[in-house]
């Protein structure tokens, strides 16, 4: 099994980082990459909400792509203070969204409701979901990391539906890997993203969807990662934040 006829995708999750000049210089050293292929691997950039106006101003004579890394869950505008909906994202150009993510869990209390109303919303929206998941350390030890993975995927699919996952991204994200330097080997990663796609086989949407890897993806280890078949691109926080890595993790999606 795998999904390659879409291409790879390479995305860069900012986090809470960046500032105008930080912003423009990144952006700058990326749009001047004269390797861009798109057609065999994308390029996406989510930087904080804030800086939205900004990389879509400098990406708007290129084909880099650009999205954000929440969204809020409600369904009409109004006092919702401090909050984005999903129609200002698009209404911006923003093609995907970061959900799920382990930091939104773990500091924001989000929970698979909240997470599978922002799925809704986003395809409400037309933008495509980037759905996180992934097991704790202790999970992982205790052996329980398939069974822990895919009741995350089964508890918003049950809420939502499963075809709704049809052309989105899930990114299988390892808490343990994240930002840790330690990143899941090919083989530990395989496995989960072949269990991921596994579970769409019967409803026939398995090779609609790319199933990005996250958690320390470097340019020491992107190429390996790559090569496993049900890898379909990274989603890379640290290292989207250095241009010649970030160019460099994209370079190994190519070959
Ligand atoms: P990292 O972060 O590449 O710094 O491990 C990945 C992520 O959180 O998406």
């Amino acid at each position: 099994m795998s999904n390659n006829h879409k291409g790879y995708l390479i995305a860069g999750n900012w986090k809470m980082n960046g500032s105008l000049d930080k912003n423009f210089s990144l952006i700058e050293s990326i749009k001047n990459f004269n390797s861009y292929d798109k057609k065999n691997s994308e390029i996406l950039i989510c930087p904080p909400d804030l800086y939205l106006s900004q990389v879509r101003k400098m990406l708007l004579d290129c084909e880099i792509t650009f999205g954000a890394q929440n969204v809020s869950k409600e369904k009409v505008s109004g006092a919702f203070t401090g909050e984005t909906s999903s129609f200002m994202l698009s209404d911006l150009g923003c093609a995907y969204c970061i959900i799920g993510h382990s930091e939104r869990r773990l500091y924001h209390g989000e929970s698979e409701e909240i997470i599978a109303e922002k799925f809704l919303r986003l395809l409400e929206s037309q933008i495509t979901p980037i759905f996180c998941l992934g097991e704790p350390i202790n999970i992982r030890n205790e052996g329980n990391h398939t069974q822990y993975v895919i009741s995350q995927l089964e508890n918003v699919a049950n809420i939502i539906g499963i075809d709704k996952f049809k052309n989105t991204v899930i990114a299988y994200e390892p808490v343990w890997a994240i930002g840790t330097g330690m990143s899941a080997s090919p083989d530990q990663a395989q496995e989960m993203h072949l269990l991921l796609r596994s579970f769409f086989s019967e409803s026939g949407i398995a090779d609609t969807i790319r199933i990005i890897y996250g958690g320390s993806v470097k340019p020491i280890n992107a190429k390996e990662l790559f090569s496993m078949p049900d890898i379909d691109g990274a989603l890379i926080g640290g290292a989207s934040l250095i241009s010649d890595d970030f160019l460099s993790i994209y370079e190994s999606s190519l070959n």
